[in-house]
């Protein structure tokens, strides 16, 4: 699949996102090693901290099909914005990616920014440590 078609599925699956507190419409979509596309949005809850990000719903998708490595990910959100991972999100694909890991940041128009999971999480505690 190519970048086009990641974007395509992140717009789709943003369009289902369960976020009627905030209004703030988010997806993601990690692509595994083994080549295929998870997709996740946010899921709110009206106890708000319960609430998922749309890359913890994306990550859960790919675990529960077996996936344990990402090589590509792409978060969308509103029109104009340049909705970036929260802080948590960064730990949680840093669990299952490196550094060089390529992040799309896109709205509706399509992508705005590519960076890398290394640019929003530097100097990043990850799985290596605990294996020494
Ligand atoms: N949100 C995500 O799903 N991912 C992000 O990268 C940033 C924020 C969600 C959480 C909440 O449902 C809404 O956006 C507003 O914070």
């Amino acid at each position: 699949m190519t970048t086009n078609d990641i974007l395509s599925l992140a717009r789709t699956v943003r369009s289902r996102a369960y976020a009627p507190y905030s209004k703030y419409h988010v997806a993601a979509v990690v692509r595994g090693v083994n080549g295929k596309l998870y997709a996740g949005t946010n899921v709110e809850n009206i106890a708000y901290p319960v609430g998922n990000c749309a890359e913890t719903s994306a990550l859960a998708a790919m675990i529960a099909d077996g996936e344990t490595r990402i090589t590509e990910a792409l978060v969308i959100g509103p029109e104009g914005d340049l909705c970036t991972p929260c802080g948590a999100c960064r730990q949680r694909l840093r669990e299952f990616a490196d550094n060089d890991l390529p992040i799309h940041l896109a709205d509706p128009r399509g992508i705005q920014k590519t960076v890398t999971l290394g640019d929003l999480l530097p100097l990043s505690f990850g799985p290596a440590f605990l294996k020494k």
